[in-house]
């Protein structure tokens, strides 16, 4: 796990490169984003892309609100973008499965729920194995669910921060990728919380999918390499 510490916040600006070595040795990636909000992760990860150094391009977003704001972003950055209505679903399984057409089409080969806020299914989880990512705005395993940075100031805890992991069944859980630590103010309220959160989610989400892509390609050569299983013995 890589951590990102920054009680100095330094601000909106992101100076590539982190100060942590950068993941590069994997293939350049298709990534599509799920969003459902203002899209400023979906944004950070364009960016990255294209002016930082992640290998890959975004090739699909994905939102369910038909005005969210990520949609204009990924208009105004030229992305192609595609609004399913998750209210024309049956079921949560029926709307994976319409995200995983999606994704095969546009040959995706990682995805990453950025503010996405439906919750995913294992049709979904086990489509992509190790290869969806979701962000949260809490150091987890504390503060799962709605409203993290709400939950961490109602706690008074002191530190609080965001977190880039793998997604599992459970909701805000599995192996997490990448985490960076925020701390609260005794002036904050959720709104400022919450914004200084936000810019340390732009740097450890590009960040913790390059880590995701060279896992990937670790777990792919270790496969590879793996000593054969030793001939069945004769039966007796
Ligand atoms: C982020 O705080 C993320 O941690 C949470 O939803 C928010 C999305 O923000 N899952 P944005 O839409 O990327 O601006």
């Amino acid at each position: 796990m890589a951590g990102v510490s920054d009680a100095s916040d330094p601000g909106a600006t992101i100076q590539w490169p982190l100060a942590q070595p950068w993941p590069s040795a994997h293939p350049p990636l298709r990534l599509a984003v799920l969003a459902s909000g203002e899209g400023s992760n979906f944004e950070a990860l364009v960016n990255a892309c294209h002016h930082g150094p992640l290998n890959g391009e975004v090739v699909l977003l994905v939102v369910n609100k038909e005005q969210c704001g990520a949609r204009q972003r990924a208009e105004r950055l030229d992305v192609p973008c595609c609004w399913i209505d998750h209210r024309a679903y049956g079921s949560r399984e029926a709307l994976d499965a319409a995200l995983i057409e999606r994704f095969q089409a546009a040959a995706v080969d990682l995805v990453v729920m950025a503010g996405w806020m439906r919750i995913v299914t294992p049709v979904l989880i086990e489509a992509y194995p190790d290869r969806l990512l979701n962000i949260h705005p809490s150091l987890l395993p504390s503060f799962r669910g709605a409203d993290g940075v709400g939950q961490a100031l109602a706690a008074g805890v002191r530190l609080s921060g965001c977190t880039a992991h793998l997604v599992r069944p459970e909701v805000d859980s599995g192996p997490i990728l990448v985490q960076a630590a925020v701390p609260v103010l005794q002036t904050d309220d959720a709104a400022s919380l919450a914004a200084r959160i936000h810019r340390q989610e732009h740097r450890i989400l590009p960040l913790a999918v390059a880590l995701a892509a060279e896992r990937l390609v670790r777990d792919k050569t270790a496969a590879a390499v793996a000593p054969s299983p030793p001939p069945a013995r004769p039966a007796d």
